[in-house]
């Protein structure tokens, strides 16, 4: 019995430590064929945090993005005039943020 406490007890850390590894694209602005042209590199997500990939359109068309990773995200699109933000949180592999 002890010896299967201890399995159960293996088989949980591995997967913390699989959750804690997510890993995520960051970049302080990606131009609009999705190349990244400030700041990039890669964050990992620690606690709660999650990927995150955020657009930014002017009238329709595709004019920067950023990414990263944050504990405040919403995935949803936001419309303002001409300008609209399209945000998107992943949690569910590393690098789900993907331009
Ligand atoms: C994005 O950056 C790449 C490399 O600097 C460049 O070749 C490409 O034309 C840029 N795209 C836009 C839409 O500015």
């Amino acid at each position: 019995m002890g010896r299967c406490l201890l399995l159960l007890l293996l088989v949980l850390s591995s997967q913390v430590d699989f959750l804690q590894a997510l890993q995520c694209f960051q970049c302080q602005r990606v131009n609009a064929s999705g190349v990244c042209q400030t700041g990039a590199s890669v964050c990992q997500a620690e606690g709660y945090q999650q990927c995150f990939l955020r657009k930014v359109y002017k009238d329709d068309t595709l004019s920067y993005g950023y990414q990263g990773c944050s504990s405040v995200c919403y995935s949803m699109t936001m419309f303002n005039k001409d300008v609209s933000l399209e945000e998107k949180c992943c949690s569910d592999s590393s690098f789900c943020n993907k331009f």
